[in-house]
């Protein structure tokens, strides 16, 4: 087993000031958090006006997410605030009735059961992807961070707009995304120390361009999505336009279309493409880890390249990605608003309080893991007594509000891992300090140079060929 402690940001061992805490907020969230919140169950604080309650047991996840969800479903104003002007009324951060008709909607497109249809579309995409590898001399550098968007970011936009939409507008898509969460950063710190909702936040007018430089493209692709047809590709907007509210029999209009496609680019493309990045600097610092994802990868496939098939027939490449999520959760502050006066464990609650539950800390949470600190993908392997429970590791959230793209950002996880580890290994350029980040995701830092070595797959013949039942695989965290 793995000895690798990855590393983590310094915590403080004494309590932060308010004015300790907005600083470190401002330059890394995940700084904020000393020693102590890595013990206890239940942390309650009060920054200025508002207070905040974080939920750190398994017990209290289930509580706050799940069994009293509807207390807690509305999404903290921070993300409101930061989000809206983008994804307007978008599944992610819609709540009451609109969320719920939303997600009846939504959710079915991009469910298990729809895998089968978009895994072929992942795995030629990252076949592409390694061919662009294999045409690089051996050795050469790359950044590992934004060759992992690009990929993600073009499974998703040929995803959502089919394989000739999505290809040619790829680049455009993730220009405006990237430009719109640079300027979005810190506009809305404040909202964390209890600025009123009802003030009007400025948003600066670089953030406002980078919108509707994202809403014109999106715009464009539908128009001519609703011009030239489907043409027989399978993708979301196709199903998102064939869609139909359960109650009312109506379809989604353009502009809620344009939102829910932002929706899934968003919170599909940088969630996936950082979970990767991670794994391979996990991996590179990890031999012993590496040595055995690559004897998976070489006696299951032997030398093929895997298709969604093979996905359940790779337990060990499926641990390396669960335990990745586990010490660099993308999503790793969980953040909602209390809608009334409520209570936690006794505690009271009171309305418009920030309720959080924070996959940094439960992750690492030193009653919940052996080891908390290291990476040791056999955690995750059956029979390993980890996780105690399924609200003790959350990376993609839990209850209703679970992520509605789970099945297929594992399929991807472990498809674009499994297909570029087979024939490459990747080595971290030497003196490059590696840190985790948490801007709106948890980045290993702004960039991540990496030399690439190709590696020959030891000729093993492969095993039985999975039989038909793994083709949509279950969902690893018990969820239906
Ligand atoms: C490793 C990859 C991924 C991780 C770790 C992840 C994680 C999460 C988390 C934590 C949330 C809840 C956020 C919150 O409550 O603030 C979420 C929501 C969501 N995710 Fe993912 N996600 C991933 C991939 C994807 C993909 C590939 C898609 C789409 C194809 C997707 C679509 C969504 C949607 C639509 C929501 C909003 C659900 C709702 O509010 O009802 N995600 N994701």
């Amino acid at each position: 087993m793995s000895a690798f402690v990855p590393p983590f940001p310094p915590r403080a061992a004494k309590p932060l000031s308010t004015f300790q805490v907005i600083r470190r907020a401002r330059r890394n969230l995940l700084e904020i958090f000393g020693e102590r919140a890595f013990e206890i169950q239940l942390s309650v604080t009060r920054v200025l006006a508002r207070r905040i309650f974080i939920c750190n047991a398994p017990d209290l996840v289930q509580y706050a997410f799940s069994s009293r969800n509807a207390a807690f479903e509305r999404k903290s104003p921070q993300m409101r605030h930061a989000l809206e002007p983008l994804l307007g009324d978008g599944l992610f951060v819609s709540d009451g009735e609109t969320w719920r008709r939303r997600r009846k909607l939504v959710g079915p497109v991009i469910h298990t059961n729809k895998i089968g249809l978009f895994a072929p579309i992942m795995v030629d995409t990252i076949l592409e992807a390694r061919e662009r590898w294999a045409a690089l001399p051996e050795g050469a550098e790359v950044d590992a961070l934004s060759q992992m968007a690009e990929l993600t970011a073009e499974i998703i936009c040929r995803t959502i707009f089919g394989r000739q939409l999505g290809a040619s507008h790829a680049r455009e898509v993730v220009e405006g995304f990237s430009d719109y969460q640079r300027h979005v950063g810190q506009t809305d710190a404040l909202s964390l120390l209890g600025l009123p909702d009802w003030l009007p936040r400025w948003h600066g007018p670089a953030l406002h361009r980078s919108k509707a430089r994202i809403h014109a493209v999106l715009d464009g692709i539908i128009a001519d999505y609703r011009r030239r047809g489907a043409s027989g590709e399978t993708s979301v907007i196709g199903h998102l336009l064939d869609a139909r509210d359960a109650e009312t029999g109506a379809p989604l209009a353009d502009e809620a279309l344009r939102n829910e496609a932002a929706v899934i680019f968003m919170a599909g493309h940088e969630t996936t493409a950082n979970t990767l990045a991670w794994a391979w600097f996990l991996l590179s610092q990890a031999p012993d880890v590496e040595a055995k994802l690559h004897e998976e990868l070489d006696s299951v496939l032997g030398g093929e390249a895997p298709s969604l098939r093979d996905v359940a027939r790779l337990p060990y490449t499926r641990a390396v990605i669960e335990e990745t999520l586990r010490l660099y959760p993308p999503v790793p502050i969980l953040a909602r608003e209390a809608l009334e006066d409520e209570t936690i464990r006794g505690r009271p609650v009171p309305k418009g309080s920030l309720v959080m539950v924070v996959p940094w800390l439960l992750h690492r949470h030193k009653q919940l893991w052996a080891e908390p600190d290291n990476f040791t993908p056999e955690r995750f392997l059956p029979g390993s007594p980890e996780p105690v429970s399924k609200f003790a590791y959350v990376p993609f959230s839990i209850g209703p509000r679970i992520c509605a793209g789970l099945s297929f950002g594992m399929t991807e996880s472990i498809l674009s891992l499994a297909t570029l580890a087979q024939r490459f290994t990747l080595r971290l350029k030497p003196g490059h300090d590696v840190q985790p980040v948490c801007r709106l995701t948890l980045r290993p830092g702004e960039t991540l140079p990496m030399f690439v070595m190709p590696r020959r797959p030891a000729a093993t013949p492969a095993g039985p060929a999975a039989g038909p039942e793994a083709a949509a695989p279950a969902c690893p965290f018990g969820h239906a």
